[in-house]
């Protein structure tokens, strides 16, 4: 029997235009109500990467059906980019996978990572995946990281830790740790002992009391420090991050990559580093919007956490859990509850159009 009277014998060819033709305008309708949204959640850039950016990925089609393509050099692209060698590099598909590495790398046989709560909880979540754990430190009153009370931490329970992961500026909170904090944490905490610095929003940050830690790499501690195209550079749904560390840790980590990352990203990275005048602009409108947001929710009385990044953290004085739904309803996306901070709702700087829509639904919410 050929293929196509076997199909049509069972009944497959009939029902699976009909089942794709469904299928198709769930999508659809998903797909249109997902663009509907003011997307407030995910600390994303709603603008999409620049022309130069999409102009790389474009061209970079043509080796949609190979494997070993030439990639632009991402690796020694992003090392030259921050002045260390491409061994100090380790690619992931996102920073995510390489937060996960670090994890599986530094917490095998149920060691403890010691972090901030709350903050960036899938390091805390793939610990518990792989039966590691946490040792949560509370934020200060003022939302800062607490150091000393990190380094602490990591000084008693040296024999337990893996890792100590910070992450600069923290989400949810958009608080910076200043860099003399970082000196006196990595002076503080056992001298082998690695200490995983996200700077998810680095670009974002505009305090003089903050600073870059990869230059701690230079010096050879063990530091690493994560950085993401997710966020300034606009390209969340292409999956791509990186690790800056020295050569032993990136050793001890790759064999745990899962090698995903695709051929148009990496062409799009190398071309989203050499485009800092798209990544300028991006800044300042955000910065610009986030500012102007927070002095509209000051003037209704309402406290904002003074944020060093691209969303922010207002106190409604009632629990998020209840409104969440309510603006999805009026069709704005907002961050997820994160305890113990249950009563502070995480906004994402969006465009002008969407913060516009934030406050108007804000006011009918929450005032
Ligand atoms: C602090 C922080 N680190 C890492 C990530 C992971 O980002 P990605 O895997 O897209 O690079 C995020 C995403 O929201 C984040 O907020």
């Amino acid at each position: 029997m050929q293929r196509r009277e076997f199909l049509a014998a069972t009944g497959a060819l009939t029902l699976t235009p009909r089942l794709s033709a469904y299928a198709l305008e769930r999508t659809q309708q998903q797909g249109d109500e997902y663009d509907s949204f003011a997307k407030l959640a995910a600390n994303e850039n709603p603008y999409g990467p620049p022309e130069s950016v999409m102009q790389a990925m474009t061209q970079a089609f043509k080796y949609a059906n190979r494997y070993g393509y030439p990639d632009g050099n991402i690796v020694s692209e992003i090392a030259q980019h921050h002045g260390v060698k491409p061994e100090n590099i380790l690619l992931g598909a996102g920073s995510g996978e390489i937060l996960d590495v670090a994890g599986t790398a530094f917490l095998g046989g149920g060691k403890k990572v010691v972090c901030a709560e709350p903050t960036f909880d899938s390091v805390y979540a793939h610990a518990t995946s792989i039966k590691a754990d946490a040792i949560r430190i509370p934020l200060q009153e003022d939302y800062c990281q607490d150091i000393g009370a990190i380094v602490q931490a990591a000084k008693r329970y040296d024999r337990e830790c893996g890792f100590i992961y910070l992450c600069n500026p923290n989400n949810p909170t958009g608080r910076i740790v200043t860099k003399s904090e970082v000196k006196t944490l990595l002076d503080g905490v056992p001298a082998d002992m690695p200490v995983l610095i996200d700077e998810a929003y680095h670009h974002f940050v505009e305090s003089s009391d903050y600073a870059t830690s990869v230059p701690y790499v230079l010096e050879g501690r063990p530091v690493i420090v994560t950085r993401t195209f997710s966020k300034i550079a606009a390209l969340a749904g292409m999956r791509l991050g990186y690790a800056i560390a020295p050569a032993e840790l990136i050793r001890q980590m790759r064999p745990y990559t899962m090698g995903s990352i695709n051929a148009l990203v990496k062409w799009g990275g190398v071309a989203a580093l050499k485009d800092m005048d798209s990544q300028a602009n991006t800044k300042r409108i955000t910065l610009e919007l986030r500012k102007k947001t927070v002095s509209q929710l000051a003037a209704a009385g309402f406290k904002v956490i003074p944020s060093e990044a691209n969303f922010f953290m207002v106190d409604i004085r009632r629990p998020v859990q209840s409104v969440i739904p309510r603006f999805r309803a009026q069709g704005v996306l907002v961050g997820r509850p994160f305890p113990p901070m249950t009563q502070h709702l995480r906004v994402s700087v969006g465009t002008a159009d969407e913060m516009a829509r934030f406050m108007t639904a804000f006011s009918g919410i929450v005032t």
